[in-house]
């Protein structure tokens, strides 16, 4: 590939976790440390791609040269990512919670006055699947399936079911060290069917990924 492959295209990354509010000071929120979204936005920038990185709370900063998008929640990330579109690709390594707290108070929940919490949890937007069936949807899509069993299986169906063109799949069985790691071991699923790649950094995951999407978009 020539220097900047990805020059004058507009890519979006979601990453990180989402903390879903249960009062003005608790949460709920997942062990996504953003390690593979910001990878993956790095490398797109070093292909000379114009990346928006819409992340929910990471402790990690956001790579050099994006335009960051700073959100707390799915549903703050729904209406970020909207406000993004259009874009030629979109690659979504967020961890989405799949629920937010339906009765969040607004404010502090008091040990002794209002006793056990009863939460009541409604669901999040799929933020993926939403943009894939929009009128706006990017002409490369890019999911991640994180999984602890029947890894392909569950991710070809996943492919399906949200209408995305590519899904890196990956078991995060805590034996695995993944998430939260600094490796990661991803099967590749395509329309075409699926293919593991090695366990390599999640840096070199990135920059496969980086350029495979720039090999799409130039051809
Ligand atoms: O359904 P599941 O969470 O396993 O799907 C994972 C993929 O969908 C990831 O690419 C994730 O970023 C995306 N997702 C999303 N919005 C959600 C849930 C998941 O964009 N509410």
């Amino acid at each position: 590939l020539a220097v900047g492959p990805l020059k004058g295209k507009r890519i979006l990354v979601t990453s990180g976790p989402t903390h879903e509010p249960i009062d003005p000071v608790r949460y709920i929120a997942n062990r996504s440390s953003g390690a593979q979204g910001t990878a993956i936005a790095a490398a797109l920038v070093h292909l000379g791609a114009d990346v928006v990185f819409v992340t929910g709370p990471a402790d990690i900063a956001p790579p050099a040269g994006v335009e960051v998008v700073k959100v707390q929640s799915a549903r703050e990330m729904m209406a970020a990512v909207q406000r993004v579109l259009p874009v030629d690709a979109a690659v979504f390594a967020a961890a989405v919670a799949d629920w937010h707290v339906e009765n969040a108070r607004a404010s502090k929940m008091k040990k002794t006055k209002d006793g056990m919490p009863d939460l009541k949890f409604a669901e999040n937007p799929d933020i993926l699947a939403t943009v894939c069936a929009s009128v706006k949807r990017p002409r490369l899509v890019v999911g991640f399936a994180a999984e602890t069993d029947d890894v392909v299986a569950n991710a070809t169906a996943k492919r399906l079911r949200k209408g995305c063109d590519w899904i890196l799949a990956n078991d995060v069985s805590p034996e695995t060290g993944i998430m939260g790691g600094s490796e990661n071991a991803v099967s590749f699923v395509t329309e075409e069917g699926a293919q593991a790649w090695p366990r390599m950094s999640k840096t070199e995951v990135a920059k496969k990924l980086a350029g495979l999407i720039a090999q799409t978009l130039n051809s």
